[in-house]
């Protein structure tokens, strides 16, 4: 457990990761407006935002054999306010990520990019750590937020494959079987989405940013 003489500095670190949580999904509501007016499309379909729960972030420390002290939070987690962003098409993906990450007064951390290399269990998802600066009355404070861009498509498979991973009781031979089918899915799912793609850049001609954001740290 968390030392008792940090425990406020623990409440107050909490509030400055949700204000960067909501400073990043403002400007992607933005976005998603400007590109509605410029284009008469949404590139995003919808958003999730959450604060890491208490008992997740000290398990996490725990199976890293990390010090538990809110020092360690913030040079360790990054992942403490997430956001996951679910684009129409795989160009969404992109376009929104790379406009996103240009705007200077947030930095990019990192970048995995999973949809041009996809996890060997067909996940795909284009992953982002932001730092965005929190003005308090003590002044900016820089703080990470991990950003899942992914298409509709690739959220419905994480879902189901997420449920897979977490199913207790399951026999090997079931789970090696389902494992299989579901990479067999992603391929699938990524056919489709070219094909739907290419239907879509036809008809409506929204912008193609084709590039995942370079992390500048
Ligand atoms: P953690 O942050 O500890 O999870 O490890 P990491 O930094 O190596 O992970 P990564 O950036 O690859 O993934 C972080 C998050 O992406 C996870 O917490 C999940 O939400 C999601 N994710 C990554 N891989 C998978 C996967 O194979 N399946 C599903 N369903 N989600 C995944
Ligand atoms: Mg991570």
């Amino acid at each position: 457990m968390l030392p008792e003489d940090q425990i406020d500095e623990f409440v107050n670190m909490m509030q400055i990761y949700e204000g960067a949580m909501y400073e990043i999904s403002t400007k992607l509501e933005i976005l998603d407006s400007e590109f509605q007016v410029r284009f008469s499309h949404d590139p995003i379909h919808h958003m999730e935002r959450r604060l890491k729960s208490v008992h997740s972030i000290f398990e996490k420390l725990q199976r890293r054999h990390l010090d538990i002290s809110t020092r360690s939070i913030r040079d360790n987690l990054f992942d403490v306010a997430g956001i996951r962003v679910i684009c129409n098409y795989c160009d969404d993906v992109y376009s929104v990520a790379q406009y996103l990450s240009k705007q200077t007064d947030i930095q990019v951390l990192q970048v995995k990019d999973y949809i041009k290399n996809p996890k060997p269990n067909g996940y795909r998802s284009l992953h982002v750590i932001y730092a965005v600066p929190v003005f308090l009355s003590s002044g900016a404070h820089y703080t990470p937020v991990e950003v899942q861009f992914r298409t509709i498509a690739m959220d419905y498979w994480a879902s189901l494959e997420h449920a897979l991973r977490y199913k207790a009781g399951l026999p090997d031979a079931k789970l090696a079987e389902h494992s299989q089918t579901l990479l067999d899915c992603a391929h699938s799912l990524q056919n489709i989405e070219t094909q739907m793609q290419g239907i879509h850049r036809d008809i409506n001609g929204a912008p193609q940013v084709e590039e995942a954001p370079n992390s500048k740290a």
